[in-house]
């Protein structure tokens, strides 16, 4: 593997069906990570096997069907959280155990009631446990976002030393700002001995809507993974968008990173898991909302037209969306009505465009959106239709 490849760690069927009334059954979970594996994803967490029969059902599935991921199971620092999810791994070609427990001041004194001492203890165990059963373990540092970075270089140190391969540093709580999360990420490279031996990793979530630049500035400084979900689904406000931040280093190829990613198949599996779990993607979601390539504005429709990239810095085909779109609203200009007219066979002179643009105008005040078939009538209700036809 080359150091500039960035590994994408999909989190959509763990972190990802966290969301409320989000959640999936075994077959509708088999489905997406088949969709998963052949969208070219590294790592595929598959679930947190002990924490319903249900659950250890779909990850030992998913394990068993998978052929090119490696299969990730979550658990606590606990040893029998361990052991279920190393059981639900058992027929995965490449398994993986993610284990790990919260370091921050407030985890520590509020959730644990514990100390800084007896916690890095607990992480050693763990991993240690872990690897009893799998080669490759990851540890996650949870609230790592608001961890002391002193503190979490030693943990890291700790976790590494005890065999884990990655270390996941979350921002548990979308609290940093991203020159503060790279420069975390920074700060282990430099602190933590032996750190060549792991892989570090990001795992944003969203709740200042900065997911996405945090893993960003992440692997910008040294990061190799990046933990993310379709459509940037999760707890709260959601995690990093796996649409994101592929196409952030695939439209700046001078940052020298990049993924396994097969991202004509985005949108596809972007459909796939809003309508499996229920959930609406937001129409001006970034890459896969609905109006991520649509034009309304009548400057703008005469820029794509004249030349697509003059308002768009992705090819949709790149992302398997079809082709561009030009909306017809009142805000539409003539360039936008004439090229609609075309595309449904009418070829209009400028002076007939005229007459009917105006007429388009007075429709369209009327009527949110303009369809082909609205088209049609007000050709076919002006003064020049006979000549249109006839010519
Ligand atoms: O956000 C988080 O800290 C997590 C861990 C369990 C990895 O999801
Ligand atoms: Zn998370």
């Amino acid at each position: 593997m080359s150091n500039s490849n960035v590994k994408i760690f999909d989190t959509t069927l763990r972190d990802g069906e966290q969301v409320p009334g989000c959640k999936l059954n075994t077959d509708q979970k088999v489905i997406i990570a088949e969709q998963l594996d052949l969208l070219g994803v590294d790592i595929i967490e598959a679930g947190f096997p002990v924490s319903s029969p249900g659950d250890f059902k779909s990850v030992q599935e998913i394990a068993k069907m998978v052929k090119n991921a490696t299969v990730c199971g979550l658990s606590r620092s606990v040893k029998n959280d361990i052991k279920i999810a190393a059981e639900a791994l058992e027929f995965a070609v490449k398994p993986r155990i993610h284990t790990g427990i919260g370091t921050s001041e407030s985890h520590i004194k509020y959730k644990f009631k514990s100390t800084q001492d007896a916690i890095l203890e607990r992480a050693v165990a763990a991993v240690s446990y872990a690897k009893s059963f799998v080669e490759d373990v990851e540890f996650y540092a949870e609230d790592a976002g608001r961890t002391e970075n002193e503190y979490l270089a030693r943990v890291c140190e700790a976790a590494i030393k005890a065999g884990a391969t990655v270390l996941n540093i979350p921002d548990t709580t979308g609290y940093c700002l991203p020159h503060e999360y790279g420069a975390k990420i920074k700060y282990l490279k430099e602190n933590v001995k032996d750190i060549d031996k792991a892989v570090l990793s990001c795992h944003c979530h969203n709740d200042l809507g900065l997911a996405t630049a945090n893993s960003i500035e992440g692997v910008i400084n040294g990061a190799r993974q990046i933990e993310c979900t379709i459509n940037g689904i999760g707890e709260r406000a959601g995690n990093t968008a796996l649409e994101e931040v592929v196409m952030i280093l695939k439209q700046h190829p001078y940052l020298n990173l990049d993924t396994n990613i097969q991202t004509e198949m985005l949108y596809g599996i972007s459909q796939l898991v809003s309508d499996s779990m229920g959930i609406y993607t937001q129409p001006n979601k970034a890459i896969v909302g609905a109006n991520a390539f649509a034009h309304s504005s009548g400057i703008h429709q005469d820029g794509v037209i004249k030349k697509r990239e003059t308002y768009e810095i992705i090819n949709p085909h790149d992302v398997g969306v079809t082709e561009s779109a030009i909306v017809l609203t009142a805000r539409s200009g003539r360039a936008a009505l004439a090229y609609r007219a075309k595309n449904i066979g009418y070829e209009l002179t400028k002076l007939q465009l005229d007459e009917v643009y105006s007429n388009f105008l007075t429709f369209a005040d009327q009527k949110k959106e303009i369809e082909d078939s609205d088209i049609h009538q007000i050709i076919e209700t002006s003064k020049v239709y006979s000549e249109i036809i006839s010519a």
